[in-house]
């Protein structure tokens, strides 16, 4: 059993913390590592060397080219581990192999991303009348405080450190309690990419403690948070305090549209594609379908046929197209949404947990589709965060 370290100041640390968490294959529920539930001294630690690299380390000399080929070396680090990286995403988080690799294919395209854009952020210079000269200047905000949720959990971790990377910033980063296991592997080639000590520090652990103390440390500059909606209101209120920059990526009800003239096989497609992907636990997942009336018994149908024929398990098995729910408490999250459901609208498929040969040990919820559903029903007003679809008919635009 892996018991993992925090790294922070260029080096895998042993948290002063001696709290640990279970790290947990959601498709066994058999605990696969653990690692340090940080205290507010581990944070304290991590936001120092964060601060010391800012303000006195190397960083600062480091040139825009200089950040632009750390960023490239990193992309060539998870090219080079991508099989090994998927396969963790997967034992950890549940997702099917295929998606997880697509993620890890997307990390590497993000950090290339962001190695190009290093040497083109620039300022402005602003006409201003009589003797005068103004000129905008970017600057790197400072230390950056960064909160990972586990659905996408090394790409939602690689859309927050390659722009602070390339922008100059330093970072603490913390991955969900659930997912660490992909960050903390990537942790391994930061020193090689050319990363100072200090710049980028990796802290595992709950959001109470680990994340709130990190939002609200004085030394940190600016937060960026993704997660769910409630969270992110503690968030915004405690980074008030400190007047700090925040950027927030919550959740969503999102509504697909399904007009009739539309191509009829690629809207059943598109309409399961936008609830089922990555188990539906996705911020953006199209967990409205709202569909034409004319069509609307007949995609319905479409729907719950396919939907019937979607191939639950592991997620290491390429067969496999649902993986598991990440934690116990997302799959019963899930499963009380499920129950609500039944008792606000009508139920055309799933609406339970999966069982049979390989699902029984697991996290694992059947593809649910409900329709005939008010708009005013919690399950089409609150996200649920699983595979569950509601679909709905409308008469005009
Ligand atoms: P959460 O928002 O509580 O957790 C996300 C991250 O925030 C984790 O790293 C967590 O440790 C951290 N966190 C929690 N409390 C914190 C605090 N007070 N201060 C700082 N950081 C804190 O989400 P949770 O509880 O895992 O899931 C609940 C629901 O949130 C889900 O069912 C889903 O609806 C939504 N969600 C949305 C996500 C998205 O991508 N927009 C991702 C994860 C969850
Ligand atoms: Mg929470």
């Amino acid at each position: 059993m892996t018991v993992h370290a925090l790294y922070i100041g260029g080096r895998f640390v042993e948290a002063t913390s001696s709290r640990t968490l279970d790290v947990i294959d959601p498709a066994t529920q058999e605990v696969i590592a653990r690692v340090p539930d940080a205290s507010e001294a581990d944070v304290s630690a991590a936001v120092a060397a964060a601060r010391r690299a800012f303000d006195a380390g190397p960083w600062r000399e480091v040139t825009a080219q200089e950040r632009g080929r750390i960023l490239f070396r990193l992309a060539e680090a998870v090219r080079r581990r991508a099989a090994e990286l998927a396969d963790l995403e997967t034992r950890n988080c549940g997702k099917p192999i295929v998606e997880a690799e697509f993620d890890i294919a997307d990390v590497a395209t993000c950090f290339e991303y962001y190695g190009g854009l290093a040497t083109k952020v620039h300022g402005d210079v602003i006409p201003v009348p009589d003797n005068a000269m103004s000129l905008a200047l970017r600057e790197p905000a400072g230390v950056a405080g960064q909160i990972i949720p586990w659905n996408y959990p090394l790409l939602m971790a690689a859309w927050k450190l390659a722009p602070a990377i390339c922008a100059g910033c330093t970072m603490v980063i913390k991955p969900a309690e659930q997912t660490p296991l992909t960050l903390l592997a990537l942790a391994r080639e930061f020193e090689a990419a050319g990363l100072p000590p200090g710049v980028v520090n990796v802290v595992t652990g709950l959001g109470q403690p680990a994340g709130a103390a990190i939002v609200s440390h004085p030394e940190v500059d600016l937060v960026a948070f993704t997660g769910s909606a409630e969270t992110g209101r503690t968030v915004l209120r405690t980074a008030a305090d400190g007047i700090k920059k925040v950027s927030l990526e919550l959740g969503g009800k999102s509504p697909n549209i399904f007009f009739a003239d539309a191509d009829f096989e690629a809207a059943v497609d598109g309409a399961l594609f936008g609830v089922f992907v990555n188990q539906g636990e996705v911020c953006s997942a199209g967990s409205r379908v709202l569909v034409e009336r004319s069509v609307y018994p007949r995609l319905l149908e479409a729907m719950v046929e396919k939907a019937r024929r979607i191939t639950l398990g592991p997620g290491l098995d390429r067969r496999v197209k649902m993986g598991p729910l990440v934690s116990r408490e997302q799959f019963d999250r899930v499963r009380g949404y499920q129950e609500l459901g039944k008792r606000e609208a009508k139920l055309a498929v799933g609406g339970g947990r999966a069982t049979g040969a390989g699902l029984d040990a697991g996290l694992f919820v059947e593809p649910t589709i409900f329709y005939d559903v008010d708009h005013g029903a919690r399950i089409a007003r609150e996200e649920i965060f699983g595979p569950v679809a509601c679909v709905m008919p409308f008469d005009d635009e």
